[in-house]
């Protein structure tokens, strides 16, 4: 590897510790360290335990030997589910234990332990606007990093007093106004027209993403892939792409609600008859414990179950959306998905769950026109019609779209492109930080 030249500016990445938070800005943390910056990643201990299990993050320490992990408490045991509902207790944990001792590691210098040089800036998760205040208070500038879309972005800052009041649980998106910056992980082509709104209001913005592929994209050149490829919480199964190359072109709908979606057991009996009935084979990942109840599968669907679907507990999802037999992806229409799907030309139906999810899969249905919002129902006449017209009747009306706004997707992060150029601007922008 290419060894970049070394500086003095040295970054603290926080990421909200759950899966889809944590993917995108390690992503962006092996971005600056390859760009010469110091890097400590905060992760909270169950988050690290668990990378630790189940990736080689391991091996990013030799990659990068400027990449640091350190790690904080969230509070809760971990038996917790932090998922479903649950996740509200996450939010509070944070607040009454994790903010407090973040302050105490700051004051204490805990991040400049050995030959590390001092914080030059913080890169917080936007959910948690206390880093700013902490960050202004020991002057060290904090930039927010939103992992949800522009549109989504948009709508959460018009929407105070619903905050105000405590009714959604995401902290108050106007405070990002105070920020040094904000990041988003979309393009600019993408998301032209909530970008330019929020540019009225937010003085340094960078749209990076999306951040997946502009980390391969540079790093491809010069390293191996090896601690690029993954993030996650759970163990990849890999045996699913063995069986999609068993599967003819463009034929699979592939079936995941991402990381801290929950179904009920009648909700998960209505998809699989769906899909069953559907006649076109699925691949589907059903988390642990991510069906509320116990269930079984019934008789009558054991049979086409076992013929057309292949059900694991966790895929290598960016591969899995890669492959050619894939023809369509049904999610919960979190934001890394949907830009990994969109990356790979992959139409969409959206089953949105909650926070950001219903604002993006309606960008899918209405505005982007790559897939179906089938919004809050959950019917298997629905889903089996749903899953044939995107992987059959309407497969060609998809796929122009689909394609169109891959193409966007990897100008956006190839040399030149608007992303390509923001991460530049936000790495030269880092490097004038001083303490
Ligand atoms: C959460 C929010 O719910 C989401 O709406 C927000 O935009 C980001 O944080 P999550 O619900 O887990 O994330 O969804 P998503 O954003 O799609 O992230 C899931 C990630 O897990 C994706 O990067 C996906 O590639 C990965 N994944 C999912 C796998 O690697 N394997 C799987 O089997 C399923």
């Amino acid at each position: 590897m290419d060894q970049p030249t070394s500086c003095l500016s040295h970054v603290l990445i926080f990421p909200f510790p759950v899966q889809g938070h944590v993917n995108c800005m390690l992503k962006l943390a092996q971005l600056l360290c390859r760009e010469g910056l110091h890097v400590t990643f905060l992760n909270s201990d169950f988050i690290h335990r668990r990378l630790l299990s189940y990736t080689n993050i391991h091996l990013s320490y030799k990659q990068y030997p400027n990449l640091y992990f350190e790690t904080i408490p969230d509070g809760l045991p971990d038996d917790h589910p932090r998922t479903g509902d649950r996740v509200v207790d996450l939010f509070n944990s944070i607040d009454t234990v994790t903010k407090p001792r973040f302050m105490e590691m700051l004051i204490a210098r805990r991040f400049s332990i050995l030959d590390r040089p001092p914080l030059t800036c913080i890169i917080a998760d936007g959910i948690m606007c206390f880093t700013i205040d902490i960050g202004r208070e020991l002057n060290i500038p904090t930039i927010l990093f939103r992992t949800i879309s522009a549109s989504c972005f948009w709508a959460f800052f018009c929407l105070p007093r619903l905050i105000e009041a405590g009714e959604l649980p995401i902290t108050a998106t106007q405070l990002t106004k105070s920020a040094h910056g904000l990041i988003l992980n979309t393009f600019e082509e993408l998301e032209g027209p909530a970008l330019a709104q929020i540019t009225n209001n937010i003085s340094k913005l960078y749209t990076i993403g999306p951040l997946h592929v502009q980390l391969k994209a540079r790093v491809a050149t010069n390293i191996k892939l090896t601690c690029t490829s993954s993030s996650s919480l759970w163990e990849e199964d890999r045996s699913c792409i063995v069986w999609l190359d068993q599967q003819p072109f463009k034929s699979v709908i592939y079936v995941s609600f991402g990381s801290m979606t929950v179904l009920t057991r009648d909700q998960f009996m209505e998809f699989l008859h769906g899909f069953v009935n559907s006649g076109k084979p699925f691949l589907w990942v059903v988390r642990p414990k991510s069906v509320a109840e116990d269930y079984q599968i019934p008789e009558e669907l054991l049979e086409g179950t076992r013929q057309r679907g292949y059900i694991v507990e966790w895929a290598p999802q960016e591969e899995v959306l890669a492959h050619p037999a894939i023809g369509g992806f049904l999610t919960h229409s979190g934001w890394n998905s949907t830009l990994e799907s969109i990356y790979e030309g992959v139409p969409m139906i959206c089953w949105p769950f909650y926070a950001d999810q219903q604002v993006n899969s309606r960008l899918v249905g209405e505005v982007w026109k790559i897939g179906l919002d089938m919004k809050d129902t959950c019917d298997r006449v629905i889903i089996e019609n749903m899953v044939k017209d995107l992987i059959e009747t309407r497969k060609d009306e998809f796929a122009k779209s689909a394609r169109l706004m891959t193409k966007l997707a990897r100008k956006s992060v190839s040399e030149n492109g608007s992303s390509y150029c923001n991460l530049d601007r936000l790495i030269k922008d880092i490097k004038l930080m001083r303490n």
